[in-house]
């Protein structure tokens, strides 16, 4: 199926590796060019040149931490000043560390709000004028399975993405009119150095950990990005403007609920 996205002009947040990366690799060979952005730079400039090589599309990258207010604006701007407008807009990171949910005082609250509540709702804003300009475009949020199904020892990010989830919402009622659709898509378990870090933290062997987890899941397998990548690339593409206002997820069946 052809996406009809090149040309298009996209921000993938997080895009130096993992999740976020695969985005930014599929839009890109997609035809779309794309600007991705990561807090470490040589780590974001070496993806963004291997990127450019193995799509030959136009790649740009902006250092910025989505838990910083200005940072965001910039990412904005700096794309605007590049390629003149955003079509596509996905939000992604890290995510807030791993605890009980007692554990965590004010500032780590406040925390995690400024990366996955503050994050889209600053984003959004800045790039909805830009896409009602150009007649339309495409925004997807990556939250998790927990958000759908909350998982002790990830309160940080479930509570959070709870709001972000009712502002995606509320953002794809009022901008389906300017035919901008809003989704957000929960990953369950995918192939990322992050995922490493979450068997870590399970404290029981991971090999053990990985082949339970494998058989709980339908497909029998663990995600890749690509499995990820590719409900975005449709949700963000003119083939998936009508579906919005959904949260999705991508879990190889985990979640057992029927709606
Ligand atoms: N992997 C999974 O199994 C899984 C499952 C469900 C949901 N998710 C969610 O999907 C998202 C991506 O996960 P992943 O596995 O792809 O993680 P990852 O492999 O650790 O990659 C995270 C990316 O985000 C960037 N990043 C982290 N914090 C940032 C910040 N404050 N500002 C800007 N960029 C930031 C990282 O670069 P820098 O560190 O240089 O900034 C990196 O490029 C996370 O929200 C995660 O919770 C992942």
């Amino acid at each position: 199926m052809e996406l009809s996205l090149k040309g298009k002009i996209a921000i993938v947040g997080g895009a130096s590796m993992g999740i976020g990366y695969g985005i930014a690799r599929m839009l890109a060979a997609e035809g779309a060019r794309v600007a991705m952005t990561a807090r470490r730079e040589p780590a974001l400039r070496e993806a963004a040149e291997r990127l450019r090589a193995e799509t030959g599309t136009e790649v740009l990258p902006v250092q910025a931490d989505s838990r910083r207010a200005d940072d965001c604006k910039r990412v904005v701007e700096t794309v605007v000043a590049q390629w003149g407008g955003v079509d596509i807009l996905v939000n992604n990171d890290g995510a807030p560390p791993l605890g009980d949910i007692m554990s965590f005082d004010d500032a780590a609250w406040q925390k995690a709000m400024e990366q996955n509540f503050m994050y889209v709702v600053r984003m959004v804003r800045g790039t909805v004028p830009h896409m009602k300009a150009r007649g339309g475009g495409g925004i997807v949020n990556i939250s998790a399975i927990s958000a759908i199904q909350p998982i002790a020892g990830f309160g940080l990010s479930v509570a959070s993405w709870g709001g972000m989830i009712g502002y995606a919402k509320t953002a794809s009622i009022e901008l389906g009119p300017f035919g901008i659709n809003v989704n957000t898509v929960c990953p369950g378990y995918i192939e990322t150095s992050r995922l490493e870090k979450v068997f870590a933290a399970g404290g029981e062997d991971t090999a053990k950990m990985r082949a339970d987890l494998v058989a709980q899941v339908p497909m029998r397998r663990i995600g890749t990005v690509d499995d990820v990548a590719g409900l975005v690339a449709l949700l963000v593409s003119p083939r998936g403007n009508y579906i919005t206002g959904a949260t999705i997820q991508v879990d190889g069946g985990l979640l057992r609920h029927v709606r």
